[in-house]
């Protein structure tokens, strides 16, 4: 794989060039950042998890008719996308109360909203990625109103949809982040979903024992991150029991 050139190395991804021009390989790593990347950990496992969540999910997506960046997965850490070009917002949909909202707001975490919000938050390391008005956005020009707009359609269309995946698995979403970039096909631009949507990126609880599903037993140090990743994948049926041993026995280097 190093034999490839490699782009972008991020905290929690890494890119490839890809085989095809316009393509990319998008590479999931173990390692975990928590508040813009002060708290980190190599979570053995995490990689592999993510990566078949987020073709799941985004194989589902493309199906629906929603335009996504996934081609397919390549291997148990890889898979292939498009390239776009990345816009600089951080699109969070929330259905119940929790994380930064809570405080912002001083609302209890776990309350459910009157409907769902979408909050933009500018991609800004430096900035501790601040929210951010759809005033800024379109005065500073990282998205023109028609882009906005269908931002945020697909931005519902998506939690529709994992709302009632989840759902189906037991499990409540709380909220999740996603990317949108431009992609630029002959004289035509569209907006797709970008990134990855994973454990990492959602707020997961099981409906019955609100036990936490999610990147936030990392942040909180819960512990047993690897096996709450496992028991998503497990519960949308992508992967069987027999599968433990993605994260026990020996390791599937690919
Ligand atoms: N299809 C795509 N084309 C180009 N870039 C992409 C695509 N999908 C995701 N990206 C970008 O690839 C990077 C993935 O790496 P990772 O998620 O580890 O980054 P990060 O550390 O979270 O940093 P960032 O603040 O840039 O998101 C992100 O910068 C993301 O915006
Ligand atoms: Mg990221």
């Amino acid at each position: 794989m190093s034999r490839r050139r490699r782009l972008y190395e991020g905290k929690a991804k890494v890119l490839y060039e890809g085989p095809e021009p316009g393509t990319l390989v998008q590479h999931f790593k173990d390692d975990a950042t928590a508040g813009n990347g002060e708290k980190h950990e190599v979570i053995d496992g995490k990689g592999v998890l993510n990566n078949r969540i987020s073709e799941f999910i985004f194989t589902h997506l493309n199906e629906l008719g929603i335009p996504t960046h996934f081609i397919k997965r390549m291997n148990m850490r890889e898979q292939l996308i498009r390239e776009v070009e990345i816009i600089p917002l951080e699109v969070v949909v929330r259905n119940v109360a929790a994380g930064s909202i809570c405080k912002r707001l001083g609302v209890e975490s776990g309350t459910r909203l009157p409907r769902s919000i979408i909050e933009f938050y500018y991609k800004d390391d430096k900035l501790n990625d601040p929210i951010v008005a759809e005033e800024h956005i379109t005065a500073f020009g990282w998205a023109n109103p028609q882009e906005l707009d269908d931002i945020m359609s697909m931005a519902v269309r998506i939690n529709d949809f994992l709302c009632g995946l989840f759902m189906s698995a037991g499990i409540q979403l709380i909220d999740f982040k996603i990317e949108f970039g431009r992609l630029y096909e002959e004289d035509t631009m569209r907006i797709v979903l970008a990134d990855e949507i994973s454990p990492d990126s959602c707020r997961l609880w099981d409906i019955k024992t609100q036990n936490k599903l999610d990147k936030d037993r990392f942040r909180q140090d819960l512990g047993g991150l690897v096996d709450a990743y496992r028991e998503v994948a497990q519960r949308l049926g992508i992967l069987s029991e027999a599968d433990n041993a993605l994260a026990t026995g020996p390791r599937l280097v690919k």
